[in-house]
């Protein structure tokens, strides 16, 4: 590595998310120039299928000059204004009234942030004032699933229930509770039916309210499809059955669509796909197609009126960014809705998701391929030691990122998560790209299988 390369600079300068910081100073990263379409570019010139959209958000790929344009000239118009204090501007002001239009479920009004972190961090705190504006301040608790993610402020990544980002942040903070995630591969029991898994699931969710006691659990949070879990879609019933014991115990929903939303896994909401109700709704990445960092909050009427009541009281909503509603950033997300409506983005991915999800669901039958779940656009693929057993590689193999690697060399930008391979393709790849996706992912699995099987660390059989 050169002294000067952008490689040595970055390991020099730069501190890296989610990333191991010991390793990263040895390998350095991947630079990536530039994007065409839904393929990018390495500073060598190496093209690379981005088969994970960026982090599951680059919906339209990485060159829709469209969207250039419109921050350009918005940039020209008004490139800066805020929200607080009773301000706003045309952008804001038409993208919150487009997201009513289109939610799920009816919604009142719209909190914009930059991030999908900051969205959920939102809607933790109006849990927690709508609670106080209606007389109950001890229903506070605030309960999420064992892998989810929702961020990674300090209360989003409190609600997810992902260990390796709690360890030594001394997090999760107080009153966040995590329950079981629906995971039927793993987590079925022997002989268990999809459907009575689903009702363990809820009544796992029921036995931690009541042992905490309902009148101090506020709200459950859960993305309709687990995306940084590793892609876990939920059995049928299970949602329905979780919204009852919600109902029962009178609790708050709040769905994040951070991933699902905008047409990925086959309607333009997850809400839509496994028929949520939620009060309030986040949701970030593709609403602006990921050009510019855009974040919205959707919330109930029921809620808008008592925050109105208690913003009264208090004498104001003490509550906001300095970026909430950017116009460059609302310019750009409403451009990006009027491109999928236009060229009809979610009839495209209705057309494609059967055909990619059949070229996912042919791994299936690979050695080290326990499970593929997936949905619309949305793959994941359980890695295995032993499909019989279904038992997983011991971690020091590190099986997922040895086969992330591999598919890398073969051009492909894939995602492991622990033992679980994820795909998340920008929403406009067309047959061909399913195909190179496929190509590369077998080619990497064979890889991988001939360096393990001689090892003796895959059963074989
Ligand atoms: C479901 C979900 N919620 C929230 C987030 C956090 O979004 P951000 O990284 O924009 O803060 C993510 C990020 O991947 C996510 O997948």
């Amino acid at each position: 590595m050169a002294a000067n390369s952008a490689q040595a600079r970055d390991i020099a300068y730069q501190v890296h998310p989610q990333t191991n910081l010991r390793l990263h100073q040895s390998e350095g990263p991947l630079v990536v120039e530039r994007g065409d379409g839904p393929y990018v570019f390495d500073d060598t010139g190496r093209r690379y299928l981005e088969g994970m959209a960026g982090l599951w958000c680059a919906s339209l790929g990485f060159s829709e000059r469209r969207l250039a344009e419109v921050a350009y000239e918005q940039m020209k118009t008004l490139p800066y204004y805020h929200t607080f204090n009773g301000r706003s501007h045309p952008q804001s002001i038409d993208l919150a009234e487009k997201l009513i239009e289109i939610a799920p479920v009816k919604m009142s009004k719209v909190l914009f942030q930059s991030s999908g972190s900051e969205a959920n961090d939102t809607a933790i705190k109006l849990v927690w004032y709508y609670h106080n504006a209606i007389g109950k301040p001890k229903k506070k608790k605030i309960i999420g699933r064992t892998k989810g993610y929702h961020g990674t402020t300090a209360a989003s990544v409190s609600l997810s229930g992902q260990a390796l980002m709690h360890a030594d942040f001394d997090l999760p903070l107080d009153g966040f509770r995590h329950t079981d995630y629906p995971h039927y591969y793993k987590l079925a029991e022997a002989g268990e039916s999809e459907e009575a898994f689903a009702t363990r699931m809820a009544e796992s969710l029921e036995s931690l309210i009541l042992a905490e006691g309902p009148e101090t659990c506020a709200a459950f949070f859960a993305e309709p499809v687990q995306g940084a879990g590793g892609v876990i879609v939920p059995p049928p019933t299970y949602f329905e059955k979780i919204q009852a014991v919600l109902k029962k115990y009178d609790m708050l929903f709040v769905a994040d669509e951070v991933i699902c939303g905008f047409g990925r896994t086959g309607n333009r909401w997850g809400s839509e796909t496994f028929d949520l109700k939620p009060d309030m709704l986040t949701c970030a990445k593709a609403l602006s197609a990921s050009y510019l960092p855009i974040s919205a909050l959707m919330i109930s009427e029921a809620i808008f009126e008592a925050m109105v009541a208690e913003s009264e009281k208090i004498g104001i909503f003490g509550h906001g960014y300095t970026y909430s509603g950017h116009p460059v950033t609302t310019a750009v997300a409403l451009e990006t809705l009027k491109i999928y409506e236009e060229r009809d983005i979610l009839g495209h991915v209705r057309r494609i998701s059967p055909y990619f999800q059949s070229r996912m669901g042919e791994f299936a039958d690979h050695p080290l391929v326990g499970e593929v779940s997936g949905v619309g656009l949305l793959a994941g693929l359980e890695i295995v030691r032993d499909k019989t057993t279904r038992e997983a590689f011991d971690p020091a193999v590190k099986i997922g990122e040895r086969i992330q690697r591999a598919a890398l060399d073969h051009g492909l930008i894939s995602r492991a998560l622990g033992d679980r391979l994820a795909l998340c393709p920008p929403l406009i790849i067309e047959e061909a790209q399913a195909d190179e996706i496929a190509g590369a992912v077998r080619s990497a699995l064979d890889d991988v299988w001939s360096e393990v099987r001689p090892e003796g660390l895959a059963a074989v059989g």
